[in-house]
């Protein structure tokens, strides 16, 4: 029997199928029954394989007697109004493939017994007001197809074990409060076509094993706090027809290899912290500017409403921007001429009236900080405090005794040279001090552990500064940086005892302070010339770096 229509009668009806003896399939969709399960729902037959009441207006709980139907292999009770908690059914009911409780006011949490459907491939518990955990066991419903759990009120993190569900199709955790890792394990996922873990609140990177999420047709990571770049995996995912990553915290560029995602026809990273060029091959022909919106430095084609970007090799407009800035020099040099003269004859009288001569400095011993000191003060050296990478390790904000900020730089002794570089940027601050180079703290060195701890510059780098939308500065601002870093040349140049080559100086390595001032840093290979030792050996040396573009 099946398909009963119209039933305007309560739900107590049920209980005089009793006597059906082979029905198998109860059907009762769209009947406005305004009723509750009767608690003897169980003495039904157990012949009874499907129950579908969706749409029913059911209210109240689900009865424990319900897992007296044991051979029940589809129930589907969505978007009525059952309240209280999930019943502790489940290890009679082992034949349930199909369980559907989605819109309800279910509440309490995913109880653990749900783990031992061991046939059911399709789970929906969405739009409820379920709290607490995603359960663990989750992971050893190797049958499982779809696993719809958004809306609810989850908290705490996707169990890794889920990893496990080699099979899952379907997945969706958007609109809870996870937070914590995306795990690595999600990319083991690999026949899944479905993922949406939007408004939750994670905060870890993209992972890159997202890569083996090779059959995903639709990915959505929006409104979390996910940060670090776009994975370059992303373009190996061949499948993608949307992907939203709107709304999250994520920096750097957008990989080009994303133009060798052919079928996508949806793509939102709006709300971003990413910078650089927008690719404007394969897909990104058809996307707008509403792809992009509110980053922190995109540029490219005017269609995405951006600024061109900066390395746009058109000849003739290279050509016209020499010929402005050689006219404009050439019209204020005369008054830049005679204020850098001011300046450095100001400067000069300034140096002499304070020693700045090395040899003078009294012997200072610099403050003592452990590494437990410096561990706590940068939150277990976390990618939240990064503030840059340096030529041989990375530099972290490291907050001491919650008000002294100072930045870290601890060197990476797996990378061949850090080691040295680490003794040569000791031994050398040691020795030197002026007012545009940042200065050397203290440091720290174990037996494994290098660091070295430095004035915190607030204004970041003039890289930032120089090759970002958000950034500016004007004429002025220009020129006192150039004249702090030619003094600080000069100085290291001419003034000190014996030549020192930076031998890495680009706009990265030149930082801000509060007002502005240019600092030079990471010395970590600078040189120390002896006298006749020739410049040519020092072009070897230097890492991989760029000469800042005509626009400094
Ligand atoms: C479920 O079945 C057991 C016996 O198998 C019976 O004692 C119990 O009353 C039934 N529960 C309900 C709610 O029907
Ligand atoms: C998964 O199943 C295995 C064996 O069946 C069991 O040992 C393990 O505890 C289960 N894991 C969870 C998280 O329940
Ligand atoms: C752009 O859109 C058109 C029309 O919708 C479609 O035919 C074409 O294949 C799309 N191009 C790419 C590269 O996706
Ligand atoms: C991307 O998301 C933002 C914010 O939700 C929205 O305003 C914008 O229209 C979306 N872009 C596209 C292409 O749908």
């Amino acid at each position: 029997m099946s398909g009963l229509s119209s039933f305007s009668s309560k739900l107590a009806f049920l209980i005089s199928l009793v006597n059906c003896k082979h029905l198998e399939i109860l059907r009762i969709n769209h009947n406005p029954v305004d009723d509750i399960l009767p608690s003897t729902i169980g003495n039904l037959l157990a012949s009874l394989k499907s129950i579908y009441a969706n749409f029913c207006g059911i209210r109240g709980s689900i009865p424990i007697g319900i897992g007296n139907l044991s051979n029940l292999a589809f129930l589907t009770l969505r978007q009525n109004g059952l309240t209280g908690f999930i019943p502790p059914i489940v290890k009679t009911m082992e034949k349930v493939q199909i369980l559907k409780l989605s819109n309800n006011i279910l509440q309490g949490s995913i109880p653990d017994d749900i783990c031992q459907l061991k046939n059911i491939g399709d789970l929906r518990l969405n739009q409820n007001k379920l709290s607490g955990l995603i359960p663990k066991c989750l992971g050893n419903i190797t049958t499982l197809r779809y696993l719809y759990l958004d809306s609810n009120k989850l908290t705490f993190v996707i169990p890794t074990s889920l990893g496990s569900l080699k099979d899952i199709l379907e997945i969706t955790f958007s609109s809870n409060s996870l937070n914590g890792n995306l795990p690595q394990e999600l990319g083991n996922l690999n026949v899944a076509t479905f993922m949406d873990l939007s408004m939750n609140q994670f905060t870890s990177k993209i992972p890159s094993t997202i890569i083996g999420l090779q059959n995903l047709v639709n990915l959505s990571l929006a409104h979390n706090r996910l940060q670090g770049p776009i994975p370059d995996s992303f373009g190996s995912m061949v499948s993608l027809e949307f992907l939203d990553l709107s709304y999250n915290d994520l920096s750097d560029v957008i990989p080009k290899s994303l133009e060798a995602l052919s079928h996508l026809s949806y793509l939102n990273i709006s709300f971003n912290r990413l910078r650089g060029k927008i690719p404007n091959g394969g897909p990104f022909v058809n996307f707008t500017f509403r792809s992009f919106m509110s980053n922190e430095a995109l540029c490219g084609s005017p269609k995405f409403q951006v600024l061109p970007c900066h390395t746009s090799s058109l000849h003739h407009l290279r050509e016209k921007r020499v010929a402005l800035t050689l006219y404009i020099l050439l019209s204020i040099a005369p008054i830049l001429l005679s204020m850098t003269f001011v300046f450095l004859f100001v400067k000069r009288r300034r140096r002499n009236k304070t020693p700045s001569n090395i040899d003078l400095l009294p012997k200072m011993t610099p403050p003592r900080i452990t590494y437990q000191q410096l561990f706590r003060a940068t939150n277990g050296f976390s990618e939240s405090n990064w503030l840059g990478v340096g030529s041989f390790g990375f530099v972290y904000k490291a907050i001491l005794g919650d008000t002294i900020v100072l930045a870290i730089k601890v060197f990476n002794l797996q990378v061949e040279g850090a080691f040295k570089s680490f003794e040569i940027e000791c031994e050398i601050m040691r020795h030197i001090r002026h007012r545009n180079l940042t200065e050397v703290i203290s440091s720290c060195s174990n037996l494994d552990f290098k660091a070295v701890v430095l004035e915190y510059m607030p204004n970041g780098s003039l890289d930032k500064w120089l090759y970002s939308y958000n950034y500016f500065l004007d004429m002025l601002q220009r020129l006192d940086i150039m004249i702090d870093v030619a003094c600080v040349l000069q100085y290291l140049h001419h003034d000190y005892s014996m030549p020192l080559v930076h031998c890495d100086l680009k706009p990265n390595n030149i930082l801000l302070d509060n007002d502005m001032v240019a600092h030079v840093t990471d010395f970590g290979i600078a040189k120390l010339l002896d006298l006749g030792e020739c410049v040519t050996r020092t072009k070897t040396i230097a890492t991989f770096g760029y000469i800042a573009s005509g626009d400094f």
